[in-house]
């Protein structure tokens, strides 16, 4: 039985992982997993472990939080050991955090294959520390599957075209595969939360980029808060004190960060979605909501050049102007842009074969695991 080793720690990353993993299992592998422990708190870990029906971690790390440079080597060395003695024939990394290249290096330098998910997304932006660990993890994966065709470009001028295939956006998969539960069990959210649909924007923000700048932001929130429509808010931790201290706010409605099936509830019925995530800038899309991205550009370039999404950094005016002109831009259909929703499947098919491809390949020698002596 081909055996593959899941690595994740940050909250995208099991949104990411359950479609995977589960075509993974239907697929025939072993399937085994270390979670980094990059977040930790209930509501940004285990509430995606159980809505997603996802089996618990083979391996749970409590690394936390903590500097790039820390958190990324004690990912490097937990990893390291677990690889050793779990001989998986490959390692499969999700995205661009702290777990994804740890991970990658980890695996890399024992000469275990990684399968990069979510391969060749780039802002070009290399302040971003999200760019440095796509773009090492890019150049040190076997298997880099994408989840756009710009993806692929991006590879194919940085002179990778080996191993790399478009497979689409395991997020739609995720979207399709979870939205009819996530109806059927948060079909009262509105309700409990006293919000009409389309009455209210959601609004999500917790990059460095964005916390590194709490002027900026205290402006956005004081001019979104004076605009009169109700705005929801579930606030990541890293924000959490930042945007507390700003308040009371009149028409932002403060919460936790909510689990995946809340949010996906969240974002259909919302009339606007404003954010700094990536994930969420699509699932806006996907929802037919018009998105405005607080960043100075996208990795998801698709959904700009469609009419879906407008980027305007951390500047009040801009983010004003974005949204007053949100639901007269002219949209034209994006979903194929990412697939069919049968991403995970295709990961499934081609990891099977290469890994059989590769065994055949490989001298009878030779074990799996290369531990340096
Ligand atoms: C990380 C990823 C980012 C991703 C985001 C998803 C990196 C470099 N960044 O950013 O790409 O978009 O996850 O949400 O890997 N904290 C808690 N409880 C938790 C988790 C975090 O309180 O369960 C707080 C801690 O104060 C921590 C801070 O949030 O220092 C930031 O967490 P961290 O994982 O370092 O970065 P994210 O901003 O979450
Ligand atoms: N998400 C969630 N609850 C929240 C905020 C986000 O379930 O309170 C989900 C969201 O629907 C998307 C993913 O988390 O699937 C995006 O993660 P995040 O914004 O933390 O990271 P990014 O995508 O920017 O890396």
């Amino acid at each position: 039985m081909k055996r593959i080793l899941t690595i994740v720690g940050a909250r995208p990353q099991f949104i990411k992982a359950a479609p995977v993993s589960l075509a993974l299992q239907e697929a025939g592998f072993e399937c085994l997993s270390v979670h980094t422990g990059q977040h930790y708190d209930e509501n940004m870990s285990a509430v995606f472990y159980d809505q997603l029906n996802m089996t618990k971690p083979t391996h749970q790390l409590a690394i936390g939080s903590g500097s790039h440079g820390w958190q990324t080597g004690e990912g490097l060395k937990a990893i390291e050991e677990i690889l050793i003695s779990e001989k998986p024939d490959a390692v499969l990394v999700y995205g661009d955090t702290n777990a994804t290249i740890a991970g990658a290096l980890a695996a890399v330098k024992l000469h275990i294959p990684v399968a990069h998910v979510e391969a060749g997304l780039r802002s070009f932006n290399r302040r971003m520390p999200e760019e440095i660990n796509r773009v090492v993890t890019d150049h040190v994966s076997t298997w880099l599957y994408t989840p756009t065709q710009t993806a692929t470009d991006h590879l194919a001028n940085e002179g990778m075209s080996q191993g790399v295939l478009w497979v689409g956006d395991v997020m739609l998969d995720a979207v399709d595969q979870f939205g009819p539960l996530a109806e059927q069990q948060c079909a009262g959210l509105l309700d409990e939360l006293e919000l009409g649909a389309k009455q209210y924007w959601l609004m999500t923000m917790h990059r460095a980029e964005s916390t590194d700048q709490p002027e900026q932001v205290k402006t956005i929130l004081t001019t979104l808060d004076s605009l009169g429509t109700p705005i929801l808010f579930p606030v990541h931790p890293r924000i959490k004190a930042m945007v507390e201290s700003f308040g009371p706010y009149r028409h932002i409605r403060l919460t936790d960060p909510m689990g995946y099936f809340e949010m996906l509830m969240a974002e259909r019925h919302a009339s606007l979605i404003v954010t700094d995530s990536g994930g969420v800038q699509k699932e806006a899309v996907f929802a037919n909501v018009p998105c405005v991205t607080m960043r100075t550009e996208t990795e998801w370039t698709e959904t700009v050049q469609a009419g879906w999404n407008q980027i305007v950094g951390l500047d009040a005016n801009k983010l004003v102007v974005a949204i007053e002109q949100a639901d007269s831009l002219a949209k034209e259909p994006i979903r194929h842009h990412y697939g069919n929703g049968a991403a995970s499947q295709t990961i499934a098919r081609h990891l099977s074969e290469a890994l059989d491809h590769a065994a055949q390949q490989k001298p009878a020698t030779e074990t799996g695991v290369t531990v340096p002596v």
